[in-house]
């Protein structure tokens, strides 16, 4: 039997969305307050799904406390309270929208499971704003 396990996290970061190949006027004008230069933050939710085959001896898909250390090692060790522009590699020449967060958070995470387990990744920037990816995206 297959099943999903999910762990809720949270971390917080500043960001500014920009293109530089773009003007002033029309950043403003695409991005709006996520364009302001001195950057600004978002309290990002995560929702991490792990899908497997529940194991036989343990019961488990995976053991929570392997997801909670992966979780934190490889998302908010790395993003939690960060200027996601200019603390972090990942979004040096990339802009840090909630989707390309989101792409970045999968790889990360899915590069520390077994290859049998297949992830999603909800993140949500705000309450209301959410975007997901999984290997249904690819
Ligand atoms: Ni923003």
């Amino acid at each position: 039997m297959r099943i999903t396990v999910c762990r809720k996290e949270s971390f917080n970061a500043a960001h500014r969305l920009h293109n530089k190949n773009w003007s002033d006027e029309k950043n403003k004008a695409i991005f709006g307050l996520c364009n302001n230069p001195n950057y600004h933050g978002h309290n990002y939710e995560l929702i991490v799904k792990v899908n497997g085959e529940i194991d036989p001896d343990t019961g488990y898909v995976i053991d929570m406390k392997i997801l909670k250390a992966i979780i934190k090692e490889e998302v908010v060790q790395r993003f939690d309270h960060k200027n996601l522009n200019l603390d972090t590699v990942e979004f040096r020449d990339l802009n840090p929208t909630a989707e390309n967060i989101a792409i970045v958070i999968w790889k990360r995470i899915k590069a520390k499971l077994k290859e049998d387990l297949s992830l999603t990744v909800v993140l949500y920037e705000t309450p209301k704003n959410f975007v997901e990816f999984s290997e249904a995206c690819l």
